[in-house]
C-alpha cells in the first residue's frame, strides 16, 4: 500500500465487494471456515478488519476507503442476512475513522429498478460516520434524489461513464439520453475514429508515467482491441486497417509509435480468446516482431502457442517466431 502512494495515488479503496477475496470471508453462503475467520459475524469480519487496520496503519485513515456489497451475490458470495452484515461492517469501520464507505445497491445484479428494491442501504448510511458513497444502477435523476434525501454523500457511476466519457458535462446539461445510457453492442470503429483511440492510448500512457510507473505494456494480446485488429478471423474491415497483414498491424503500430520509447507490448498471435484467432499466426507474429524493431521499444512479451485459450495449456507444434 505504501508503494501505491509512493507512485502517486491519492489513496486506496479496499475491495470488499463483488465476491472477491474479502467478500468471500464476509458472506456465510461461501465462508465455511470453522476457525476464528468463519462462523459468527465477528469472525467473518475479522479478516476484512485486519486488512483495514493494516492499511490504515500504513497510509493513514484519511487515505482509505472500502467498497462493500452486502446484498450482492456475485461468484456465489451471498449472505443469509445482508442487513446485519452491512450494519455490522460500518459500525466496526467507525473505529478506524476511514475516509469513506462505498456500498453497492441491493438488487443491482438483477437490474432491479432502484424504486422497486425492497432492501436499502439507508441503515448503513445512518450508522457510518464517514463519507458514504452509493453505487449500482444510478442515473442522473436517481443520483440527485439520493443526495437530496440524504441517502448518500456521493454517488458512483460505472456503465454510464463507459458510454459517456464526458458524463459530468452531460449531467450538468441534462444531456444524457436513454440510448446513451445503455450498453451499446460492440461495433466496428469508423476509420475516422481510430486516430482518437490511438491518442487515448497515448494519454493513458502519459498519465501512468506521470503517476510514477516506470513504463507501460501495451495489451496487444488475448482478444482485446489491438488483437482484434491483428487477427483475420475477427478483423473483417475493408478499409486501411483490414485485409493484408500490413493493414491489420497498422493500428497496433500506430499505438506503439504514439507511445514512444519506454514501452513494451504483449502479443498472442497463436491464441484465439474472444474468437480472435488468426489463420496464419506464424506470419502475423513475425510481421509484428519485424515491424516493432524500427521503434526500438523495450520489450515484446509473447504468449506461448500452447496457451491457446487463456488459462488452458495445449500440446502444440508451434513456437514463438522470434
Ligand atoms: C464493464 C464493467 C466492468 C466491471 N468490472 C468490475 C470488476 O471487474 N470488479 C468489480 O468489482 N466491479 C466491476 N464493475 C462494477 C463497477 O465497479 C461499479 O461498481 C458499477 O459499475 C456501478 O454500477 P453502475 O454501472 O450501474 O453505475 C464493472 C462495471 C462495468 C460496467
Amino acid at each position: 500500500m505504501l508503494l501505491t502512494l509512493t507512485i502517486g495515488f491519492d489513496g486506496v479503496e479496499i475491495h470488499g465487494a463483488h465476491g472477491y477475496f474479502i467478500d468471500q470471508f464476509l458472506k456465510d453462503q461461501v465462508n465455511d471456515r470453522t476457525d476464528k475467520y468463519g462462523g459468527s459475524l465477528e469472525n467473518r469480519y475479522r479478516f476484512a478488519l485486519e486488512v483495514v487496520e493494516a492499511v490504515v496503519n500504513e497510509i493513514g485513515a484519511d487515505r482509505v476507503g472500502i467498497k462493500l456489497s452486502p446484498f450482492g451475490g456475485y461468484l456465489e458470495s451471498g449472505d443469509s442476512n445482508p442487513e446485519a452484515l452491512g450494519l455490522y461492517m460500518v459500525e466496526s469501520l467507525n473505529r478506524y475513522g476511514i475516509l469513506y464507505c462505498h456500498a453497492i445497491e441491493p438488487g443491482r445484479e438483477k437490474d432491479v429498478d432502484i424504486k422497486e428494491r425492497p432492501q436499502s442501504l439507508v441503515p448503513m448510511r445512518k450508522a457510518f460516520k464517514g463519507t458514504f458513497i452509493v453505487g449500482g444502477g444510478y442515473n442522473r435523476e436517481d443520483g440527485n434524489k439520493a443526495l437530496a434525501e440524504n441517502r448518500a454523500d456521493l454517488v458512483a457511476y460505472g456503465h454510464h461513464f463507459l458510454a459517456n466519457p464526458d458524463l459530468p458535462k452531460r449531467f450538468e446539461l441534462n444531456a444524457l439520453n436513454n440510448e446513451d445510457a445503455q450498453f451499446t453492442s460492440p461495433r466496428r470503429l469508423r476509420t475516422d475514429e481510430i486516430p482518437q483511440i490511438v491518442d487515448e492510448f497515448r494519454l493513458a500512457a502519459k498519465n501512468a508515467i506521470e503517476a510514477g510507473f516506470d513504463g507501460v505494456e501495451i495489451q496487444g494480446a488475448h482478444g482485446y482491441i489491438v488483437d482484434q485488429f491483428l487477427k483475420d478471423q475477427v478483423n473483417d474491415r475493408t478499409d486501411r486497417d483490414g485485409g493484408s497483414l500490413e493493414n491489420r498491424c497498422r493500428f497496433a503500430l500506430e499505438v506503439v509509435e504514439a507511445l514512444a520509447n519506454e514501452i513494451g507490448i504483449r502479443l498472442s498471435p497463436f491464441t484465439d480468446s474472444y474468437e480472435s484467432g488468426d489463420s496464419n499466426p506464424e506470419a502475423l507474429g513475425l510481421h509484428m516482431a519485424e515491424s516493432l524493431n524500427k521503434y526500438g521499444i523495450l520489450y515484446c512479451h509473447v504468449v506461448e502457442p500452447r496457451m491457446k485459450t487463456v488459462g488452458e495449456l495445449h500440446e502444440t507444434p508451434q513456437s514463438c517466431p522470434h
